[in-house]
């Protein structure tokens, strides 16, 4: 029998249906609310919220866990490939060995970038921020391939979704180059996708880059990583355009712009930022600590907290494993690194951070690896984004399957005057504007 929720307003009772999800989790539908009682929920940030239903991944904040259609990215960080991983988030489960060729086949097909695109890049001002120049980039796509008449839905969308996936990584390499004023490196068609990311940002013709498979294999595991998360900010952003009926496109570069913040993926420049700082300043941690937990003082402790998970993020664990096996390739060690390991350890031993349930979470340590294999900090959230686009793009594709896809339109508790007359400007006071 169906489980109910009942509430009470004044001297009436209401019964609403609780759905429980293929986790457990349950929440109580409250769709009708609003017509049978006239009221609305209050949940500022949509923390509480269910904004849809989703086959996607699931997460247990509580207990750190994270799958991705079912399967733990443990496993997938073991044992997958970025791109086995985009598909399996895409398409709702592993791809067959013909079904991977021809996905991979399409990203190589994809990857270049119309030769018309370079211009904008060449005018975007220097110091540009690289996020604000893939979201702009990301929604000019539209008008460069519009070409897709005569195929099918289902292969016109098999090629937007791969042409996203494959030229957003070239477009990153590129404006990367472009920014040093050095030649652009093109991608080639015998690398596999993180392979050519790493040539495509670090080949020059007066230094051939080497490719090491460890770093390929790190990119691989970061990125898959990073793949999706559910309702995430930048998802809700995806998903929130996206009802509106806006091209792919669009919607995805309003993701980016979501992203680009400083309390979603752009904390992992900003982890760097800081860690930068406390070396600047001797190397200790614990006056930045110290000031984390000063309710007087808005700084924060970057890297650390998540809405959701209240325990160590599984994808930290897994990235702090990491950054020792590419920090043993470097020459030299990171200092950062260091601050880092002690940053955490003082932290997790404060007891702010452990009432708050503040932990690492996955910009902690991402940085720290990105800028092992040779990645410049303002590129770090373009990192986070190539990532996650296989997750945006299953999210939208899931609203977009969906035969009931709901213009997204949350409504307000109203705070403002009570109606009042319009006053004529030589009557006006100050206190009557
Ligand atoms: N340093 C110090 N205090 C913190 C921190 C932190 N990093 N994070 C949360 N708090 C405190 C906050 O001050 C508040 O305290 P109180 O209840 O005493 O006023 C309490 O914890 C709850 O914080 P909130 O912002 O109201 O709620 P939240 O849990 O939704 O915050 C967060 C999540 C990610 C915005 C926050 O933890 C944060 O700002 N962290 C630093 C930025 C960061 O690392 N962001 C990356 C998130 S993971 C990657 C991604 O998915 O985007």
């Amino acid at each position: 029998m169906e489980e109910m929720a009942k509430i009470t307003i004044g001297d009436e009772t209401f019964e609403l249906p609780v759905i429980v999800g293929t986790e457990g989790e349950r929440a109580i539908d409250i769709q009708s609310l609003r017509k049978r009682t006239g009221l609305i929920t209050y949940d500022p940030g949509f923390n509480n919220t269910g904004s849809c239903k989703s086959a996607i991944t699931f997460m247990d904040g509580e207990n750190g866990v994270l799958r991705y259609r079912g399967i733990p990215v443990e496993q997938l960080a073991e044992k997958s490939t970025f791109v086995e991983t985009a598909y399996l988030l895409i398409n709702g489960r592993l791809p067959e060995q013909k079904e991977l060729t021809r996905f991979s086949v399409l990203l190589n097909d994809h990857s270049m970038v119309h030769e018309d695109m370079r211009t904008f890049f060449e005018n975007f001002p220097r110091g540009a921020h690289p996020m604000g120049i893939l979201s702009a980039m990301v929604n000019a796509l539209r008008f460069f391939y519009p070409q897709l008449e005569g195929l099918s839905e289902t292969e016109e969308l098999d090629i937007i979704v791969t042409r996203l996936i494959s030229k957003v990584r070239t477009m990153a390499a590129m404006s990367y180059k472009i920014s040093l004023g050095h030649k652009v490196v093109y991608p080639k068609p015998d690398l596999c996708y993180c392979a050519n990311f790493l040539n495509m940002m670090f080949d020059s013709p007066v230094k051939p880059y080497n490719l090491d498979p460890d770093f390929i294999r790190a990119l691989n595991v970061l990125w898959i990583l990073h793949g999706d998360h559910e309702q995430n900010c930048s998802t809700s952003a995806v998903r929130l355009v996206g009802s509106a009926r806006v091209n792919l496109y669009a919607s995805i570069s309003a993701g980016i712009s979501a992203l680009w913040g400083r309390l979603h993926g752009g904390a992992n420049q900003a982890v760097i930022r800081m860690m930068e700082e406390i070396h600047a300043a001797g190397g200790d941690v614990k006056p930045f600590v110290a000031r984390a937990r000063d309710k007087n003082d808005n700084f924060r402790l970057m890297g650390f907290g998540h809405s959701v998970y209240k325990t160590y993020d599984p994808r930290a664990k897994i990235i702090k494993k990491m950054a020792d096996t590419v920090q043993a390739k470097l020459d030299k060690s990171d200092p950062l690194l260091d601050i880092a390991r002690e940053l955490e350890e003082v932290a997790l031993k404060d007891p702010y951070f452990i009432d708050h349930n503040l932990y690492p979470n996955v910009d902690f340590y991402s940085g720290i690896v990105m800028r092992a294999m040779g990645i410049p900090t303002e590129m770090f959230t373009v990192m986070f984004a190539i990532g996650r686009l296989p997750g945006w793009i299953a999210q939208w594709k899931e609203c977009f399957d969906s035969p009931r896809w709901k213009l997204s339109r949350p409504r307000q508790i109203y705070i403002g005057n009570n109606v009042r007359d319009y006053t004529p400007i030589e009557a006006r006071t100050k206190t009557m504007l």
